[in-house]
């Protein structure tokens, strides 16, 4: 049972999550932090390389942890994730579409279709499949958080990522959208939306982009889809959280 006046509850014990992209940047820091907070993790990714050592070290605080490769892109690959999520957890109660792909930059004229729908495959049928897959036993528990990561381009739109900007568009619609249905059946959907995050290699850098001068760290991306997860937020759904630093418009 929630305590209502735990507004910043977020301890994961016995909660089971999904997180896509996790062995990089965001996704990564997400797994790390829900895992550090008592819950335990399916971390999906298409590269499977570093899934081990990832699901070594998150083991490591003592949470149960499955690792997946997968492409997010194969709709039967996710329904199959999700049923052995299910079949070892016995229940998953928070999806985070994290995975994507955006680190192309090329003006819109020097792209071409094969390349938009590379990003519509990912960017926006990834994150339906998984939303798909995981809905019939949350629904079936009137208890779920769905955190879509889409970005601030899909928000300001941003040059030389305009078909990235279009698939985050359309996930910031989709949430809000699916938030209207499924709020009143207790799955609470919601968005986070970064600014300019920090690479791999650093906790953070310089930005001309941001008023605040620097980029994000993951970690801090990683607080603020953890609060949304936690049952402190019990009464936040359809929501795109913006958290760019107090960001430039260019
Ligand atoms: N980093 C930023 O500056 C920034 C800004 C705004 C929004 N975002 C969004 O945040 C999320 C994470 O960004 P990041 O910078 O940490 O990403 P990243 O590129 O570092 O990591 C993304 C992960 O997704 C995985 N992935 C890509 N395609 C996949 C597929 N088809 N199936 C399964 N996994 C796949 C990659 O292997 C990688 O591990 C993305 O949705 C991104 O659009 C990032």
């Amino acid at each position: 049972m929630t305590d209502m006046n735990d507004m910043i509850n977020t301890d994961f014990s016995g909660k089971h999550a999904i997180i896509t992209g996790a062995v990089a940047g965001i996704g990564r820091a997400t797994a790390v932090q829900i895992t550090q907070r008592g819950g335990d993790v399916a971390v999906v990714d298409i590269d499977t390389a570093p899934l081990e050592s990832l699901r070594t070290e998150l083991e490591a605080r003592g949470r149960r942890v499955l690792a997946f490769g997968c492409d997010i892109r194969d709709e039967e690959g996710v329904r199959d994730v999700v049923r052995e999520t299910l079949d070892r957890f016995g229940s998953v109660e928070i999806l985070v579409n994290n995975a994507a792909l955006w680190r192309r930059s090329l003006p819109f004229m020097q792209t071409d279709a094969a390349m938009w729908k590379r990003y519509i495959d990912v960017n926006i049928l990834g994150t339906m499949y998984f939303t798909r897959a995981v809905l019939d036993s949350m629904l079936e528990r009137a208890y779920g958080r769905i955190i879509n990561i889409a970005s601030v381009a899909g928000v300001y739109g941003i040059g030389s990522y305009v078909d990235y900007s279009m698939t985050k568009g359309a996930v910031i619609a989709f949430t809000r959208a699916l938030a209207k249905e499924m709020t009143p059946r207790g799955v609470l959907v919601n968005c986070v939306s970064p600014g300019s995050v920090s690479d791999d290699r650093e906790e953070t850098g310089p930005t001309e982009l941001s008023y605040m001068g620097r980029t994000a760290a993951h970690t801090e991306i990683a607080n603020l889809i953890c609060f949304i997860a936690g049952d402190g937020a019990g009464y936040i759904a359809w929501q795109n959280y913006i958290i760019d630093g107090c960001r430039k418009k260019i």
